[in-house]
């Protein structure tokens, strides 16, 4: 059973791998903002069981945040085998963006890129200490390819796989293994905008859970470092 930091984990995504891994018996520990978020839910510690779920405050914008939250999780699972980066922001701001659109673009860079860089630097130690770390990291088809007029979100995916590649380069000898997932549209409150395909078209956030829970039965031979979630055709990913 692995030690497991979820980032992201109050909703979508995050929150549907979380509630995959607890239930599987594995020890998982959830950075959020927000720790109401998750009262009464099966990811709420007082409900559950609290040796093996911990939640603990977590900002991707606050670059001190994960110190805390690291330590507290050695503490009580007494190491950290895998990082699953879920945390996340999602921003129209085009090419020719006006001025008040900057602060966007810092605030994607921040989220998107800065926020895993940081939490990845700091757990380190303890996924190399393994032998056999994961990193799991939720990147997008729009880390692959730019499509349409998606500047700032897709330039901070394609930073964010950059970092993926890194990491897998630096880990390999320490036995950590990289996967980044890259879906297209997931059904979460990130696409509840989106209405040019019914929402039971797009990708699951359970399948993606589900993707995750297998991943990380594999052995440091087997991982796949990319895995790409088409919901629609896209001929060349
Ligand atoms: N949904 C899609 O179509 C799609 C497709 C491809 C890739 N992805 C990627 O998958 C990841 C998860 O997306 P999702 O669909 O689950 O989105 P979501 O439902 O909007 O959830 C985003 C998560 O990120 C957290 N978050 C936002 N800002 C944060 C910050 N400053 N510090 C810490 N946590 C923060 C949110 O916490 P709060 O509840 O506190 O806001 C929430 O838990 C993201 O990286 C996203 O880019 C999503």
């Amino acid at each position: 059973m692995r030690k497991i930091l979820i980032s992201g984990a109050s909703r979508g995504i995050g929150k549907a791998i979380a509630s995959k891994l607890l239930k599987e018996g594995h020890s998982i520990s959830l950075g959020v903002r927000e720790k109401d978020s998750l009262i009464n839910t099966i990811l709420d510690p007082k409900i559950n069981d609290q040796e093996k779920l911990i939640l603990h405050k977590y900002d991707a914008l606050d670059n001190n945040s994960s110190e805390e939250w690291i330590k507290k999780t050695l503490k009580t699972f007494n190491g950290i085998d895998t990082v699953i980066h879920c945390a996340g922001i999602f921003k129209r701001t085009s090419l020719l963006f006006s001025d008040k659109e900057m602060h966007d673009i810092e605030y994607l860079w921040k989220v998107n890129v800065m926020g895993p860089w940081i939490l990845t630097k700091n757990a380190w130690k303890y996924l190399s200490m393994s032998q056999s770390g994961r990193i799991i990291v939720l990147v997008s088809m729009s880390g692959k390819r730019s499509k349409g007029n998606l500047a700032s979100y897709s330039m901070s995916k394609f930073a964010l796989m950059s970092l993926c590649q890194t990491m897998r380069n630096e880990g390999w000898k320490k036995g950590i293994r990289v996967t980044a997932i890259c879906p297209g549209w997931v059904n979460t409150d990130m696409a509840k905008d989106i209405d040019q395909f019914p929402k039971e078209d797009m990708t699951q956030a359970i399948d993606i859970a589900n993707i995750c829970s297998k991943l990380i039965e594999l052995p440091n031979s087997s991982i796949p470092f990319e895995i790409a979630i088409n919901c629609q055709l896209e001929t060349n990913n």
